[in-house]
């Protein structure tokens, strides 16, 4: 892919005037309408005609997008992929038709030499971090998780899940009880958290929930207040994204910790295909982010303010 692609576009040497489709899954949570306005912003910096299409949690949205920039011959995709399945033939497509795509965020399980690079964190790394504060935090005692689960077949549900499972179940003392996907949205992070509070003796067995985002978390928050428990101190929270509303709520008492993704996905992307566009520079094949935790410690006032007047 690398060499052909080389060839075929050396001469549309910058940034300025590359037009790229970009396939959004849609805007279930903070984190995501954060990415997406991050990506119109670094486009538009770099003079990109961005091609926006939201596909509104659909797969098939997402292919029929796909299908149409290919139509169009855009210079390059970017496409944060909803699902980790079932893109061999589409990106096979592009492909065929010598335009570069770029994965944001979520990983696929396809053959490398289908895409250019992927900009993503290493989601199993994020939930063993999450699940490592929890082990320092919780010491020996006996400690019941609930875990919010994000969208089903996603690859940041499956991997959060293994870093998280992995890490917990070289403790004894831990037990997940209950685990079910949340969908990355706050509606039904409550809904699911109130099912586990009235399962669990209105939460008095719980200790712990962990959510596969932040989104869930705000939603869980809630739902532990209205049943009269007190998040972040009767029931300990760790979640992912490092958005500002979950900083709030540690600046408030009502969560412990986050580890952060960037929502600056396009940057690195926008970066490794300026490079291949211009001489056919062939990028790492996986670009990953940090994944940094924060707790109360941290300042989450501050934080909150800081990425909110990033556009966060
Ligand atoms: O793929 C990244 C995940 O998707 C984010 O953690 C979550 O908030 C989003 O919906």
């Amino acid at each position: 892919l690398a060499a052909g692609i080389g060839a075929l576009l050396s001469t549309t040497a910058m940034a300025d005037g590359l037009v790229v489709g970009f396939s959004q899954i849609g805007s279930e949570s903070g984190w995501r309408a954060a990415e997406t306005s991050v990506t119109k912003q670094e486009a538009e910096k770099r003079g990109v005609d961005l091609k926006f299409a939201d596909a509104q949690q659909k797969q098939e949205n997402q292919i029929k997008a796909l299908r149409g920039f290919i139509a169009q011959g855009v210079d390059a995709i970017l496409i944060a992929p909803v699902v980790a399945t079932g893109w061999d033939e589409v990106l096979g497509e592009a492909k065929d038709a010598g335009i570069p795509v770029v994965l944001l965020d979520r990983g696929i399980d396809a053959s490398q030499d289908l895409y250019l690079t992927s900009v993503a964190s290493d989601q199993v790394k994020e939930g063993a971090v999450a699940a490592q504060w929890l082990v320092d935090t919780v010491g020996d005692k006996p400690c019941t998780i609930v875990e919010l689960e994000g969208t089903v077949g996603s690859s940041p549900a499956i991997n959060r899940k293994k870093g998280f499972d992995d890490t917990i179940a070289a403790h004894a003392n831990f037990t997940i009880s209950r685990s079910q996907t949340g969908e990355f949205t706050r509606s039904k992070g409550k809904e699911v958290m109130e099912g586990f509070i009235k399962a669990e003796d209105g939460g008095k067995n719980i200790c712990a929930v962990y959510a596969h985002n932040d989104d869930m978390m705000v939603g869980a928050i809630q739902a532990m207040k209205d049943a009269g428990l007190k998040p972040g101190t009767d029931i300990l929270t760790v979640s992912i994204d490092a958005v500002p509303d979950i900083f709030s709520a540690m600046a408030a008492g009502d969560a412990n910790a986050t580890v952060e993704l960037t929502p600056n996905m396009a940057g690195p992307a926008f970066d490794a295909l300026e490079a291949f566009l211009k001489d056919g520079t062939v990028p790492e094949k996986f670009i990953i982010t940090e994944s940094k935790l924060y707790t109360q410690a941290d300042d989450p006032a501050g934080e909150a303010e800081r990425r909110k007047s990033l556009g966060y």
